[in-house]
């Protein structure tokens, strides 16, 4: 458990969590996740950004021990949550010497979350530089980038950005840097779908700051190395945008046949018209996925059984986890069948608060789909197609 060498002063020495298998207790990991930490090694001074999370601090040491460091003068907390911060009490003892540098809001946000000795907490300010010997650090508050107190750290020297959770992705590999960037984009899209997306706006306001840097690496605190940060700059230009593609994704739910039924007929409908279609039975689906295809979806409709007055509690959860996801999506639509009435489509508006969309006509059957609900579907297989070809929505 060596450290590995990114850059001359700068090394990784974070920990690759092949098992994990659930962030959160929500976020899916199918491949696993790592917890990058970098040391930072200027001709006077050292500093470790970040640290890892609680249980793999035994491996940091090990790799900070591989470059034979004895003395830390600063430990970088760029992001409080524990994934990142969850082994400092443990660093500061092992270093007695070593000053944590923070924003303002980190540094209450630690005193809340774990033990520390808060006289060795300092706030640093956005813009403010420390010297560490021909490398300096140099802080960008990026608050709202994720959690109010997020902030990046730049070696302007290196050219080599510390980006936090910002470019991430959650992929357990031992290629240190991106070699594979159709693997790195795709896992860094299903990233960015369930961690960043919520922050999209934010994002896009603050992008312009990374890009003036003209760098040459970009070290998230999750997954590979970015060599080439327009590789992933330019997809993160496109997903924090406010275009959208030529898209429906349909979440669905089904108990005697009859939505499905409905959901097969509208993507029969959709595809005679070109329209392209996700579908995701939710009795089974991938959040994960479902947060991916609505990176860039301009439309949603959410397939539902009326279960009990309301809608089949798996939508009610899709709805609510897209609400909280906040895609970009510009229209929205609700069909499926019921057996005596119930409020199925005014609940799941009701739960798409934060989305504001346009919402298309909802289509409803009593029991199974009729010839006249199979137009209904036809009729909204159709408006989506003018809506898209309106919006100009990408290919
Ligand atoms: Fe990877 Fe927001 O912690």
């Amino acid at each position: 458990m060596k450290a590995r060498r990114l850059k001359d002063g700068i090394h990784w020495v974070g920990a690759i969590d092949w098992d994990r298998r659930v962030f959160d207790s929500l976020i899916p990991l199918p491949d696993g996740t790592s917890y990058n930490a970098y040391v930072v090694q200027g001709s006077d001074k050292t500093a470790l950004i970040d640290t890892v999370e609680p249980h793999f601090a035994d491996v940091l040491f090990a790799r900070l021990d591989s470059l034979g460091i004895e003395q830390l003068d600063y430990v970088v907390i760029n992001h409080a949550e524990q994934d990142h911060s969850g082994s400092l009490p443990r660093v500061l003892q092992r270093f007695p010497e070593a000053e944590v540098l923070c924003t303002a809001k980190c540094r209450g946000m630690l005193d809340d979350l774990m033990e520390l000795p808060m006289d060795r907490v300092r706030a640093v300010e956005d813009g403010e530089v420390v010297e560490l010997g021909e490398l300096d650090l140099q802080f960008m508050h990026f608050p709202w980038v994720h959690w109010p107190e997020t902030m990046l750290t730049y070696v302007p020297q290196a050219r080599t950005l510390f980006s936090c959770d910002l470019f991430g992705s959650h992929l357990a590999t031992n290629a240190l840097i991106s070699t594979d960037p159709i693997e790195v984009r795709g896992a860094a899209r299903l990233y960015y779908a369930q961690i960043m997306m919520p922050f999209r706006k934010m994002i896009a306001r603050n992008l312009p700051r990374v890009e003036a840097l003209r760098l040459e690496l970009i070290a998230p605190s999750h997954g590979p190395v970015h060599p080439w940060p327009e590789g992933i700059l330019k997809p993160y230009r496109e997903w924090v945008s406010d275009d959208v593609r030529d898209h429906v994704v349909i979440p669905y739910i089904s108990m005697h046949e009859s939505t499905r039924r409905m959901v097969d007929h509208l993507i029969d409908a959709l595809t005679d018209r070109d329209v392209r279609v996700s579908r995701f039975d939710l009795e089974t689906a991938d959040s994960g996925k479902l947060a991916s295809a609505l990176v860039d979806a301009a439309t949603v409709v959410l397939a539902t059984p009326t279960v009990l007055g309301g809608p089949h509690p798996h939508a009610m959860y899709a709805a609510y986890l897209t609400n909280l996801l906040r895609p970009k999506v510009r229209f929205a639509s609700v069909i499926g069948s019921f057996g005596w009435g119930g409020r199925s489509v005014e609940q799941i508006v009701g739960a798409l608060t934060t989305l504001k969309p346009e919402f298309i006509d909802p289509v409803l059957s009593r029991g199974r789909p009729s010839a006249d609900v199979l137009q209904q579907l036809d009729d909204l297989a159709e408006a989506i197609k003018k809506n898209h070809v309106e919006i100009r929505a990408l290919p």
